[in-house]
């Protein structure tokens, strides 16, 4: 069985996971939520990333493309999603696909949170499952690699 490589992209804020607004985010660390993707996919190999700075992730995405070894990316870009059009150009310029993940069902949401300036460059897109994003966009991502 061949290991596939899965990047889990987290943005700004979303390291007060479980502490932040847990009626919306609900109760789990962002720890707890990465430790139960490494249970659910053992097939998987996962790297961890989570940076408050816009720079940072768009850093990370151009490191995976130059250095390889990394499949695909799973990103929870946060309120970056709605405005970031650095991060919207970095994942366009590369060539690992990035599937978009929010737990949150942003269009039931305030207006502001209904744009994302970076689904038209993200290979799919899930939102509203809460923890279960995560999963279904790794589940998404694989079947991707697949084809
Ligand atoms: C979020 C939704 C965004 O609007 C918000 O800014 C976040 C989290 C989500 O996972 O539901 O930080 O991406």
């Amino acid at each position: 069985m061949s290991i596939t490589n899965i990047l889990v992209m987290n943005g700004p804020n979303l390291s007060r996971l479980g502490k932040r607004e847990p009626e919306v985010y609900g109760r789990r660390s962002l720890g707890e939520i990465n430790d139960g993707l490494v249970q659910a996919f053992p097939e998987v190999e996962f790297g961890f990333f989570q940076s408050e700075h816009e720079g940072a992730l768009i850093d990370k995405l151009f490191e995976i493309e130059d250095h390889g070894g990394c499949s695909g990316v799973i990103l929870n870009a946060g309120a970056l999603t709605h405005y970031s059009i650095a991060l919207r150009d970095a994942i366009a310029a590369v060539k690992v696909p990035v599937v978009e993940v929010h737990l949150s069902n942003i269009y039931a949401r305030e207006e502001f949170r209904h744009r994302s300036v970076i689904s038209e460059v993200c290979g799919g897109v899930i939102g509203g499952f809460g923890v279960q994003s995560y999963h279904l966009g790794v589940r998404g991502l694989l079947g991707m690699l697949a084809k």
